[in-house]
């Protein structure tokens, strides 16, 4: 579904992302691992036309889709929800949510068709939908960002760290979301710190090291070769 080929990023002199491939077939959850700074966000970014690809290619069933405007991809059905899950903070919670589906020029009656979809899977956010996103939990928070780029209705969802900074039953709960979004037939390729959440949750890892993937395969290979013990980097959580 999702094909990266041979992808550098480079950030002026500096290249943080170093000849990375990388697929996602349709239906999988495939796990992005490594340590801090070693080029995730810039992968994902770069995916969504918001980091800068300086070489390689990005395929999504097969057509290229890395000259492309962040608008266009999102409306050919890959979104991404981002590190730190910018909300508009002076916005309520339904005014988040209807900014994502106007990203691909939804009209209002299927808007509010996805409104009651999110917030049946959210309902914390139906019971909030007046209230200023800044106002938020950081959990809520995160429920809000993932629910708004489901507005899009994206086939394909990449999540940058969204267990970072909340609390266990809050993680559960996105990660048993997740899991159900799955079983729907929505893909993920997900970008996670906390390597034994994201092992147990994925079908495939990469383990991206200084810009360049390090190892890939599946979790039980990861723990066999403990690809993601504290020598490589420290698993959060
Ligand atoms: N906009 C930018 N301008 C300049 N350098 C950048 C920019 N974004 C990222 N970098 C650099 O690129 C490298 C990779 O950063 P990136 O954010 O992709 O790493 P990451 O693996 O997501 O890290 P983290 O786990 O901390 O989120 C880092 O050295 C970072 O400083
Ligand atoms: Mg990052």
């Amino acid at each position: 579904m999702l094909t990266v080929d041979q992808l550098s990023v480079h950030y002026g002199p500096v290249r943080a992302v170093k000849k990375v491939s990388l697929a996602v077939q349709a239906g999988e959850i495939v796990a992005v691992l490594g340590a801090n700074g070693a080029g995730k966000s810039s992968i994902l970014n770069a995916c969504l036309g918001l980091a800068p690809r300086s070489a390689g290619s990005i395929t999504l069933d097969g057509a290229r889709i890395d000259k492309l405007s962040t608008e266009a991809i999102v409306r050919l059905g890959l979104t991404l929800v981002p590190e730190g899950r910018r909300v508009f903070s002076g916005l309520t919670v339904a005014q988040n949510l209807s900014l994502g589906a106007s990203a691909i020029g939804k009209d209002r009656a299927v808007a509010l068709g996805s409104l009651d979809w999110i917030f049946s899977l959210f309902p914390r956010l139906a019971e909030r939908r007046a209230q200023l996103a800044g106002t938020l939990s950081g959990g809520e928070q995160q429920m809000l960002a993932i629910g708004r780029a489901l507005m899009s209705k994206p086939r394909l969802l990449l999540l940058d760290e969204p267990s970072l900074g909340l609390a266990p039953n809050i993680v559960d709960l996105i990660f048993d979301l997740i899991i159900g979004l799955r079983k729907e037939g929505f893909t993920f390729l997900l970008v996670e710190q906390n390597a034994e959440l994201a092992l147990d949750t994925c079908d495939r890892a990469y383990l991206v090291m200084s810009g360049a993937v390090a190892a890939q395969g599946t979790p039980d290979l990861f723990r066999q070769n403990d690809l993601v013990g504290h020598s490589h980097f420290a698993a959060s959580g």
